[in-house]
């Protein structure tokens, strides 16, 4: 059975396209590598002994997307990664985001329902609750005003989705990403930030192997035990076997609507500082950090209440945050270790 990854070189993506492949499903990859590698896919073969299909353009183009799905209209489903994802480049650049983020999701379902092609699973964010009222957050939390473009570009997503399946035979699965870190067991695909890293662990990483001085931690003054802000950390391969349960949900006819939403979140909430500790424990190195001011537009504290995908999808994720430090250490080892020798 076919399924078409766009963004599937990127991180989650690519560990999604493992999954799907260690499950048999047959992948196609859309990617125009503005953020990833091309040899992503070598890795991917390596790990599952499977060369996945890769084309590169870009989903904004509307000519080239429908092309593509002329060609490949046995596509059983689509698994839309493909977006632009920093929240502070996304206000300095808020119309490269909308045009990037939205005109290619329209672009994907409009090729969708030219083809007949009904399944899709859209890559949507936590970031749609803002600073929740209720902790831990569950799906019928209120969508609160976005902090950014980046965050709008995920909430007018999902209202566009919506606005569709009550008229076209589309339907869809959301999957409302908590914060995604850690790499493959196989050290063999990971998080490839190009330049300096926006996100918590690949900066530590980074400081770890001597590539940056020193993180930044923004802010010891919130209202947490420890003063710092609290996320709810998931590991990239727990996020990325939920898409397959997803995709088989769709295929299998056991949607209960034709729009569904799931937080994919573990439920617990983890300090900047645990999360220091907890990498200082499992790579045996002193990390240098200092505190410094809140980064503008971060919220104090988010966790998921992850009881309803538990039990629709009887997916849970199992993988704690020592398994997801260190794995992100070993991805950072391999990473330069190849960079070195080649
Ligand atoms: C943000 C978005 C999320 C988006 C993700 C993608 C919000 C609320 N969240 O997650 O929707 O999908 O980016 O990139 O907009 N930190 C430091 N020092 C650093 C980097 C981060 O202290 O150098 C802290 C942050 O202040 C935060 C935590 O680490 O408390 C996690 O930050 P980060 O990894 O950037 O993710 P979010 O901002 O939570």
């Amino acid at each position: 059975m076919k399924i078409l990854v766009t963004g599937g070189t990127g991180y989650i993506g690519s560990h999604t396209v493992v999954e799907l492949q260690n499950k048999g499903f047959e992948v196609v990859i859309v990617d125009n590598l503005s953020n990833s590698k091309k040899e992503v896919v070598d890795s991917i073969e390596k790990i599952t002994g499977t060369k996945p299909v890769l084309e590169v353009f870009d989903l904004v183009d509307r000519e080239k997307t429908a092309d593509f799905f002329k060609r490949h209209n046995d596509i059983k489903g689509v698994i839309h990664f493909a977006a632009y994802k920093a929240v502070g480049e996304s206000v300095q650049k808020p119309l490269m985001y909308y045009r990037n983020n939205l005109v290619s999701l329209m672009n994907v379902m409009e090729s969708m329902i030219e083809n007949n092609i009904d399944n899709l699973v859209f890559s949507s964010s936590c970031t749609v609750y803002g600073q929740p009222d209720e902790l831990p957050v569950s799906e019928n939390a209120p969508i609160k005003k976005a902090e950014s473009p980046y965050g709008n570009t995920k909430q007018i997503a999902e209202e566009i989705i919506a606005d569709t399946v009550n008229v076209e035979p589309i339907k869809t699965i959301a999957l409302r990403y908590f914060n995604p870190i850690g790499a493959h067991d196989s050290a063999l695909i990971g998080e490839l930030p190009l330049g300096v890293p926006n996100n918590l662990v690949p900066f530590i990483t980074q400081t770890a192997i001597g590539i940056r001085e020193q993180l930044s931690v923004f802010g010891e003054d919130y209202n947490t035990p420890d003063g710092t802000a609290i996320r709810d950390y998931i590991h990239v391969v727990d996020l990325a076997k939920a898409h397959v349960i997803a995709v088989n949900r769709m295929i299998e006819g056991n949607m209960k609507k034709d729009f569904e939403v799931f937080n994919l979140g573990t439920g617990n909430g983890y300090s900047v500082l645990e999360v220091i500790k907890s990498f200082e424990k499992v790579s045996g190195q002193k990390l240098n950090y200092k505190i410094v001011d809140r980064r503008p537009g971060d919220i104090e504290k988010v966790w998921a209440n992850p009881d309803f995908s538990n039990r629709e999808l009887g997916w849970k994720a199992e993988r704690g945050l020592d398994e997801m430090t260190l794995s992100a250490w070993k991805w950072e080892k391999a990473l330069r270790n190849n960079q070195t020798e080649s």
